[in-house]
């Protein structure tokens, strides 16, 4: 099995594995990030250069360093590779670059956009973005629109990820939307029905890295940080049924796929759990989601709180099951 360095660790991995995988292996203070690459689609990744790395030795039979930064996501570990990510101070600047790239046409509309709060790009930026722009031509801009009846697409946000054409793909038989020209003019487009209808559909508001592919159900209802997730099951006959309900108060919101560290779905579900199922008695409740620590909706700490709770509980019943037992 090739071993490779990530920024001065080595892993041993299985042949075939990315600089990308190997660093998820390693853990997240390597890991680069990534903004088109989904390890739960068959077929991703190569679009953003978010991910970009250095290879400062190429392998031990050929130690030559490649020339240019190379996407992690797309390039396979040579056994005795060495690789720089947060080491290389050149790295971080070229994703400065690539992320100045992915700002360019995107509006600043943080403040009104649902995505707001679990929004990949908007952590991308606050770590490597800059606070100004050079760019001092018009932003491209779109007018919003219905595709189906539970998905709205906002192309003025889109980044291009190809992530929501690659999720169609693999989950339906017949995907009806794409990416339309080609240059700076490209677009996410449904091609003439002008409808995303299928029973699996609402997957692509999860994987969609940024506000474009919003729930029309959950639009402006809530920020997400004022909400609080919580994990829960159904047993349902399309999909696994294990999904992550968001509360307000009593009221359920929003239904989503759960996330794991990656910020990835852990099962697509279907439809009829993410939009049919909005009762807190349909659910059987396992109690909070643990919320990535870099998302802003883990703030509330809630985790926390039960688990003070919780021990807080046992305290008191082991202090007088102690007194019982003096007696
Ligand atoms: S709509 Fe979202 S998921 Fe689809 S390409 Fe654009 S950014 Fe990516
Ligand atoms: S995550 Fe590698 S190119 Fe986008």
């Amino acid at each position: 099995m090739p071993k490779v360095t990530i920024d001065g660790i080595e892993i041993e991995v299985p042949k075939g594995t990315t600089i990308l995988q190997a660093a998820r292996m390693i853990g997240k203070h390597v890991a680069p990030p990534a903004m088109c690459y989904y390890s739960k689609l068959k077929v991703s990744g190569g679009y953003c250069r978010t991910c970009i790395v250095r290879v400062t030795k190429g392998s031990a039979a050929n130690p030559t360093p490649m020339p240019k930064p190379v996407a992690s996501c797309r390039t396979e570990v040579m056994d005795g590779m060495e690789v720089a990510n947060y080491t290389s101070e050149q790295n971080l600047i070229d994703r400065k670059g690539v992320v100045e790239f992915l700002l360019l046409n995107h509006p600043l509309d943080c403040p009104v956009c649902d995505q707001a709060g679990e929004c990949h790009l908007q952590d991308l930026s606050y770590e490597n973005g800059s606070a100004n722009t050079r760019y001092d031509f018009d932003r491209r801009s779109f007018e919003k629109i219905d595709i189906g009846p539970y998905v709205q697409l906002h192309m003025t946000r889109c980044i291009l990820c190809f992530r929501c054409v690659n999720t169609a793909n693999q989950l339906t038989e017949k995907r009806v939307h794409g990416v339309m020209n080609r240059g700076d003019v490209s677009e996410i487009s449904t091609y003439i029905t002008k409808s995303i209808d299928n029973e699996f559909s609402g997957n692509i508001i999860d994987v969609c890295p940024v506000g474009a592919l919003t729930d029309k159900t959950f639009r402006f209802k809530s920020r997400v940080w004022f909400t609080k997730p919580v994990d829960a099951n159904r047993e349902c006959k399309k999909c696994a049924g294990k999904v992550r309900l968001w509360f307000k108060g009593e009221d359920v919101l929003r239904v989503t796929g759960r996330k794991d560290q990656w910020g990835e779905v852990t099962d697509w579900i279907c439809n009829d759990c993410r939009f049919e199922h909005k009762r807190y008695s349909d659910w059987n409740i396992e109690g909070p989601s643990h919320i990535d620590h870099h998302s802003v909706i883990s703030q509330n700490h809630y985790e926390l709180a039960k688990l003070k709770l919780d021990t807080g509980k046992q305290l008191k019943e082991l202090k007088s099951k102690k007194q019982v037992d003096k007696k």
